[in-house]
């Protein structure tokens, strides 16, 4: 007989989804990322994404509330908002309004992401996040948006993914990012600026709103060296995780940034966190590779017997989340700890529902060690617009017709949507939606 059993969250957990503005609203002319999309850099250009601008945002909204989800995490477009230095647009923020109101008629908790990968074409143009003059200029869009949106929202997420900004534009490799250099002292200089930048948001953030939380959504990924009887993988591996990927939030509990190249004191940064944003994807394996000069000698692969995605784009290695979560509670004690991304691409669905029951059961593990985790945001909720992958990868809860703006429902959509209904995940659902886990899941 097979056990009946349910792994119950927290009362007033979060269950969300996120998705970022570039991604979703279409026509964002004024960025670096559609100008690098017209340069011919990408799988297809983002051109009407799923038209959130035009407004069919209200449709996805409506289809996540009715999925039991009780919150959203979106972003803000700087270019829209600043589309020149000395220029506010008021519809823009206006229409960021709206859709916060809606959010909340819905029922829902919004969590705001102020720079999700996009700079705006005139930032690029004095030098984007390579001078720290941009501490300031980022600081006053900071002020502005907060300002005109806080009557909504108390959650903000400064920055999502410096790692992932500072080494996709300057180290390249994962995928090919703007401004496409090859330079990682620059890389390591943005990261810097990056953590200026939400120091400064930070600060200003809680001067407008006193009661406010303010956090990044940080990269984790699980480097495992391929061979870890070999010192070279070793010490690449250690290189890749503490001296890239744990910079950035590092120089937030210390006030200096330590990086394989040197240090950098950043007093001001020192406890700007007041929850612990983790996205979580995946598993690597790194090795040390001479070919790899600019990426300190280290490449990431997956193993032959990984459970990989759709494209093959990332592998299903949920215990890795676990151990994230562990990392977080034991390196940045003391804070709340939102699951800000998680997800999968896979178009057909098929590796989807063991994707998220997995991920939520590890989520659910952590929880039982009283690791304060106060809600799960799934990556995403509509396919959208990959960066340089373009329309390659589907991420979505529903899929999307790009051509013709309709919304495929998934089989996914009812797993999810059980679980945030619930609050839980039940060996029903596993049975139900991927029974192939379901040992995994419900042993014995
Ligand atoms: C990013 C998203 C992206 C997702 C899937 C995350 O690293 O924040 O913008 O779509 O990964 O690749």
């Amino acid at each position: 007989m097979t056990p009946q059993a349910t792994y119950h969250f927290p009362r007033g957990f979060l269950w969300g989804t996120a998705t970022a503005a570039h991604q979703v609203e279409g026509n964002n002319t004024n960025n670096q990322w559609w100008k690098w999309e017209q340069e011919g850099h990408t799988n297809g250009t983002s051109g009407l994404a799923c038209d959130w601008w035009g407004g069919r945002w209200r449709e996805d909204f409506d289809r996540a509330a009715e999925a039991g989800q009780n919150a959203h995490r979106f972003s803000v477009e700087w270019s829209r908002i600043q589309p020149t230095p000395d220029q506010w647009d008021e519809t823009a923020l206006e229409k960021y309004r709206s859709m916060l109101r809606g959010l909340r008629e819905r029922g829902m908790t919004a969590m705001v992401t102020l720079h999700h990968f996009t700079d705006p074409i005139w930032l690029t143009e004095v030098g984007g996040w390579e001078t720290d003059e941009v501490v300031k200029r980022f600081e006053r869009f900071v002020r502005k948006t907060v300002e005109a949106l806080k009557e909504y929202t108390n959650l903000w997420c400064t920055i999502n993914e410096p790692n992932g900004y500072a080494l996709n534009g300057y180290v390249g490799g994962v995928g090919d990012w703007p401004p496409g250099k090859r330079n990682l002292k620059l890389g390591f200089q943005v990261m810097a600026n990056l953590i200026r930048g939400h120091a400064a948001a930070y600060h200003v953030i809680h001067q407008l709103q006193p009661e406010a939380r303010v956090g990044f959504a940080l990269n984790y990924r699980d480097f495992q060296p391929l061979h870890s009887w070999s010192p070279l993988d070793r010490i690449v591996t250690a290189n890749t995780f503490n001296g890239v990927m744990a910079a950035f939030p590092s120089a937030l509990a210390t006030g200096v940034m330590s990086y394989p190249l040197g240090k950098i004191s950043i007093p001001e940064a020192k406890g700007t966190q007041d929850y612990f944003g983790f996205n979580y994807y995946t598993r690597n394996f790194v090795t040390f590779d001479l070919r790899f000069p600019n990426r300190l000698f280290a490449r990431d692969l997956y193993a032959p017997n990984d459970d990989l995605s759709g494209s093959g784009f990332l592998a299903n290695v949920p215990e890795s989340m676990f151990t994230g979560l562990k990392w977080v509670v034991r390196t940045f004690p003391n804070l709340p700890i939102i699951v800000s991304e998680n997800g999968v691409e896979s178009a057909d669905d098929r590796i989807r529902p063991r994707y998220i029951a997995q991920h939520v059961h590890q989520m659910w593990r952590a929880v039982n060690f009283n690791w304060p985790i106060k809600g799960y945001f799934h990556w995403s909720l509509v396919d959208n617009f990959e960066w340089d992958a373009g329309w390659k990868y589907r991420f979505g809860l529903w899929g999307l017709d790009v051509e013709t703006q309709k919304r495929i429902k998934r089989p996914s959509v009812d797993l999810y949507a059980a679980i945030c209904k619930e609050n839980g995940l039940s060996s029903e659902m596993v049975q139900k939606y991927c029974p192939e886990v379901f040992e995994k899941i419900f042993p014995g």
